[in-house]
């Protein structure tokens, strides 16, 4: 699919947001794309001192109204004290939910060059190439919640964790057409030996293979899984997963490649429609300094252009300048470089 217009909502959001969607913006505009329109729309910490609302319905409109999302990072320790609802986080989950974001792929491997600087031995990173697809609108994150206090005075909290089979049925499809589309290995984490929820996985996952005769399903325990992905990460291709076990085990497959600053992601609904942001979060520790290594941004609007829009070859080029920006020594601070965010961002631009 490619179109005649596409449009794509920028949300820039809290701390090294603005500064590393700045450059992915620049890297969109330097493809000279016909029809690209960019919509700015306001979330987070930013937002809620702007509207009273970390995701005002403006937003959302914006949101609705693209073909995709550019989003950077929420998260503003100034807006600690406010109530749940009203945290910056919750831009990013509300968008999750209200636009049917349901598919969470984090692609995580190790670029040329930086097999050295990852904490794992050298010989186990660069085996790295695998593809986690997390669910990202059930399971604990959403269920029913709340703190009580017991007749005897103590306090409990609880969070209900629950799947209903067609949510998980169609992240199964989402692991099984990504499998299909790389080496054919599909890898289901559950919990299966303690969890109903898991045991329910479980038996769909295993139902939904049936259609895809060609890919080899196996199944393996949370624990273990995090485990293997540190001992030896290069027997996994295609991970599906729960939004619980995803969130952790991603951030974990991430870190095994590197940097922080490297990682890209995309959250898609059924179609072609998708949001699109690096890993990290807001980093205040570094924002508003040109520190921030704007290439997981850039990565994202690769993914973006590949899933939303169907520009496999721009897609490419994107990937192709950033490895070749790495390979020529360009670092930043995340990779013990120099190289400032917008410093980058040229040197991306340059390779295009
Ligand atoms: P973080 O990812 O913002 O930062 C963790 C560490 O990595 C920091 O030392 C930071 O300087 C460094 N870092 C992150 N991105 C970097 C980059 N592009 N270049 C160089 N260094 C980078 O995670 P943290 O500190 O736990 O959270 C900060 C805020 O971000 C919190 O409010 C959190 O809730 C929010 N957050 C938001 C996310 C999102 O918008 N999707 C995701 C994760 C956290
Ligand atoms: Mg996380």
């Amino acid at each position: 699919m490619t179109k005649n217009s596409m449009r794509i909502a920028v949300f820039a959001g809290d701390g090294i947001g603005p500064e590393v969607t700045e450059q992915a913006v620049r890297v969109l505009e330097a493809l000279g794309l016909d029809g690209l329109e960019l919509v700015e729309g306001d979330v987070g910490g930013m937002a809620y001192r702007k509207h009273g609302h970390p995701l005002p319905p403006e937003t959302l409109e914006t949101a609705r109204s693209a073909d995709a999302i550019l989003f950077g990072a929420v998260g503003d320790f100034s807006c600690d004290h406010l109530e749940r609802h009203l945290r910056p986080e919750q831009a990013i989950l509300g968008l999750r939910k209200e636009l049917g974001l349901f598919a969470n792929l984090r692609p995580a491997r190790v670029f040329p060059g930086l097999e050295d600087l990852t904490t794992l031995r050298e010989e186990v990173a660069s085996k790295i190439d695998l593809l986690i697809v997390r669910e990202l609108n059930g399971d604990v994150y959403f269920g029913e919640k709340g703190m009580r206090t017991l007749p005897d005075g103590r306090r409990q909290g609880w969070d209900m964790m629950s799947y209903a089979e067609d949510e998980v049925r169609r992240i199964a499809h989402s692991g099984f057409t990504a499998a299909m589309g790389r080496s054919k290995k599909l890898c289901s984490v559950d919990k299966a030996n303690v969890l109903e929820t898991s045991q329910l996985w479980r038996d769909v996952v295993i139902e939904v293979s049936k259609e895809y005769p060609e890919v080899e399903l196996s199944h393996m325990y949370v624990d273990n899984a995090a485990m293997q992905l540190v001992k030896n990460p290069g027997q996994f291709d295609v991970i599906v997963t729960g939004n619980l076990f995803g969130d952790i085990l991603s951030d974990q497959a991430s870190m095994c490649v590197g940097s922080i600053g490297l990682l890209a992601s995309a959250s898609l609904a059924e179609g072609t429609y998708g949001l699109y942001e690096p890993i990290h979060g807001s980093a205040p520790d570094i924002a508003g300094k040109g520190l921030a290594n704007p290439m997981a941004t850039i990565l994202s609007a690769a993914m973006l252009l590949r899933h939303s829009l169907g520009l496999e070859e721009q897609a490419v080029r994107i990937e192709n300048a950033v490895a070749g920006a790495l390979s020529a020594g360009v670092k930043g601070g995340d990779l013990g470089g120099a190289a400032g965010t917008r410093e980058i961002g040229d040197a991306v631009v340059e390779r295009l």
